[in-house]
């Protein structure tokens, strides 16, 4: 919504929630503390905040007086009932058309902005047409298009990826309500990157895209171990491959499983949709993806144990990286987690650091304070130096540049000896690692 109001300035965005404390977070004066840590978004809200970008939590005004609705609550894995663990809980997104069934006036058009199961439309626009003809205050009377606009930025670069996006997918009946939505974006995206389509296309494809990327990550991942059992190595197998253009170079990075809040939690929803549809063997292939992911964070937990003599009993072991991905102060499905609860359950002590990432999240993601297990413990390090102190082995788990550039002439000292690095990124300096006198582990490469 930022990006809208940067590049339409004659357009007025209102974003609205009704968690007063977030709200009152966007309207910081303190752009530093905006509740996302997203490169160039404080920039982006610091030009357009009170010209034509507003928080608020009046939401029922804000509705009344648009003429364009996006739908951008979240749809979380439901965690009881029917489809527990698989199919998408659309509570919020049932509220949210309910709300606005009730507040707008005139016509509005209602946008489905989040990540929906397939025939979602059904639900919202059911919701909406038994308010169509109503007649609010002394306004027209109600009426109402539904549009599907999935979002396909990805966390750490959403702005250049909202700024020069691959494509703009927009899904719906309405050809009117489908050119207005195109000419807002048309504002800054090239006309033969905005896609049309129809509803289901539309939600359909935001599962597939994210089921395609994710898919690719588990291949890897999988050729990775292979790398590891046979001498190859996976980023020269990976470049060898990408160099195939129907291929492609891209999202073939080994490492430690894929983390973020929409990879599994998509495939997981489209394996609960083929599984509805009686598709099961096309649910059970999806699957796999997921159960790949989650293999290749054991694993790595494993191997770091076999190789500290097959016990991590009491010794101090480094995790440098907690987010899912760099440039990113997010941790949800983070593989780090699975691997430092893997590593907790061996009774290890972890000394972790991670840039973006505070101590509070780490302890509501691991489900323990910093100090509360007596066997297995940890505690936030505030730099690599003091997190490497003493350890028995450096995990890697995050790509932050800065890990590429630690000096291991420096660390390695530090070390209790025999020291490891175990780099599941592929990104520092492995060479420099190993003349500091660490062993040294990286993901996918099977050569000694
Ligand atoms: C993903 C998609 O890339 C976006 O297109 C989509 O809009 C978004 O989900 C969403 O549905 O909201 P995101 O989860 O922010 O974006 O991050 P990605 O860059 O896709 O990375 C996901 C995970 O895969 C990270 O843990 C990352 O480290 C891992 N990854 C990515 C790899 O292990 N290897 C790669 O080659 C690429």
């Amino acid at each position: 919504m930022a990006v809208i109001a940067d590049r339409c300035p004659h357009i007025q965005v209102t974003v609205v929630d009704l968690n007063e404390a977030r709200v009152a977070a966007w309207n910081d004066p303190d752009l530093t503390k905006l509740p996302v840590y997203e490169p160039g978004l404080d920039a982006v809200v610091g030009r357009c905040r009170g010209r034509n970008l507003h928080f608020s939590t009046a939401v029922e005004l804000a509705i009344a007086a648009a003429d364009m609705v996006f739908l951008s609550v979240n749809t979380p894995t439901k965690t009881k009932g029917v489809g527990a663990g698989q199919a998408s809980d659309l509570r919020w997104i049932e509220a949210s058309a309910r709300q606005v069934a009730a507040c707008a006036q005139g016509h509005t058009i209602v946008v489905e902005k989040s990540t929906l199961p397939v025939r979602t439309a059904d639900t919202v626009k059911a919701i909406l047409s038994a308010a169509q003809g109503d007649i609010a205050g002394a306004g027209a009377p109600k009426t109402f298009s539904v549009l599907s606009n999935p979002e396909f930025l990805a966390e750490g670069t959403a702005i250049p990826d909202l700024e020069a996006p691959d494509r703009v997918l927009i899904g719906g009946e309405d050809p009117a309500a489908i050119e207005a939505l195109a000419s807002v974006y048309g504002q800054w995206v090239p006309q033969e990157r905005i896609l049309r389509t129809n509803l289901w296309s539309s939600e359909l494809s935001k599962l597939t895209a994210n089921a395609f990327l994710a898919q690719r990550i588990s291949s890897i991942n999988s050729i990775a171990a292979l790398c590891e059992a046979t001498g190859a190595d996976v980023n020269e197998v990976a470049h060898a491959i990408g160099t195939d253009s129907r291929i492609g170079s891209k999202f073939l990075k080994a490492g430690p499983g894929f983390g973020g809040s929409c990879f599994q939690k998509d495939i997981l929803n489209l394996v609960y949709l083929c599984g509805h549809y009686g598709l099961h063997d096309v649910a059970a292939y999806w699957q796999s993806v997921v159960e790949l992911n989650s293999w290749q964070q054991h694993r790595i937990a494993r191997l770091v144990v076999q190789r500290l003599f097959g016990t991590v009993t009491g010794k101090r072991l480094a995790i440098l990286g907690f987010a899912f991905k760099a440039d990113t102060n997010d941790t949800r499905e983070a593989p780090a987690i699975r691997i430092c609860q893997d590593l907790l359950e061996e009774d290890a002590r972890l000394a972790i650091y991670d840039p973006k990432v505070p101590e509070a999240q780490i302890a509501a993601d691991l489900g323990c304070t910093s100090s509360s297990s007596a066997e297995g413990s940890w505690h936030s390090a505030s730099s690599p130096a003091e997190a490497v102190a003493d350890a028995d082995a450096v995990l890697i788990l995050t790509e932050w540049t800065s890990f590429a550039e630690l000096n291991w002439q420096e660390l390695a000292p530090l070390m209790r000896k025999p020291a490891w690095l175990f780099d599941a990124r592929s990104i520092a300096n492995l060479a420099a690692a190993r003349a500091a006198g660490l062993q040294v582990w990286r993901v996918g490469s099977g050569v000694k």
